[in-house]
């Protein structure tokens, strides 16, 4: 599956699939719905309807389940994280949805079909430890007038600063990282008490965010190493010089400080040539 070299540096990743796996647990009907209010936001409904779609980087499978629910045709789900893989295969088999789940790395990519409508990779390809190769590798599969469909972490002006800690927090035993991910979390919601804002929703589910939750969030983030960040406008040229145009323009904003992390931006781009 991996070669010896490809398994080593996998072992130093986060393992995300655990996080995947635990949160899938808590998916209900709200956050289903949430996730699809969440894709509706990229392209409408239409746009989704008899679609052949990879979704790379699968996660939990509440998008590739969503996709399904709006029509697709055909997701096809793969994520370098065989737990991923499982937990997807499972949300999806629980709807009994039947599809093509599979172990991927999207730096060596060897299952993929030559060409999909949907090319959907979100929150994903800055966690590979080689975004740009990983953006060509994934682009390289979109068909003519296809979308290409991807987040990626906004940079700030502390980026560079999380990733040692990353690093670190991935090498933690479960009972620390747990301990660190509440710590976080209470750190965040008295900053938001200083910001005059609700500090409770810091540990609840989270509207307006694709059906994610704040605890399996904060997991993610601090645990989400390799790290890449990018300036949108530097985003917007590479994938523009890899032959397609932007749909969804990303909101020009200052430079955030980044201390309780970044957020994503999403891009929806269009193959052209
Ligand atoms: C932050 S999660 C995002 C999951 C999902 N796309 C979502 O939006 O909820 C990143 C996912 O990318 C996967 N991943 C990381 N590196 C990858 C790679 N090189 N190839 C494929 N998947 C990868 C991780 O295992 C993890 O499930």
């Amino acid at each position: 599956m991996f070669s010896a070299e490809e398994k080593k540096s996998h072992d130093e990743h986060f393992k995300f699939g655990e996080n995947w796996d635990a949160y899938s647990k808590t998916i209900g009907a709200a956050d289903i719905k949430e996730a699809e209010v969440g894709l509706l936001r990229l392209l409408p409904a239409e746009e989704w309807r008899g679609k052949t779609i990879v979704d790379i980087g699968c996660g939990s499978g509440i998008h590739s389940l969503s996709m399904y629910r709006l029509g697709a045709a055909n997701v096809h789900c793969v994520d370098i994280d065989p737990s991923s893989v499982n937990t997807t295969k499972s949300v999806l088999e629980s709807f009994d949805i039947h599809t093509k789940t599979e172990v991927e790395n999207i730096l060596s990519p060897e299952h993929l079909d030559e060409y999909y409508d949907i090319v959907y990779s979100w929150g994903v390809l800055h966690h590979t430890g080689d975004m740009d190769l990983a953006i060509r590798n994934a682009a390289k599969h979109v068909a003519e007038g296809g979308y290409f469909i991807i987040a990626l972490y906004r940079k700030t002006k502390t980026c560079d600063t999380w990733v040692p800690i990353k690093r670190w927090f991935t090498k933690r035993s479960k009972v620390t990282q747990t301990l660190v991910v509440w710590i976080y979390l209470f750190l965040r919601a008295i900053n938001r008490i200083f910001k005059l804002k609700n500090p409770f929703t810091v540990f609840g589910a989270h509207k307006n965010k694709r059906g994610m939750k704040e605890y399996y969030d904060a997991f993610d983030w601090l645990g989400g190493y390799p790290y890449e960040s990018s300036r949108p406008e530097e985003t917007v040229a590479f994938v523009e010089g890899l032959g397609f145009e932007t749909l969804l323009q990303p909101k020009k904003k200052k430079e955030k400080t980044g201390l309780f992390g970044s957020t994503c931006v999403e891009y929806v781009f269009r193959k052209v040539s």
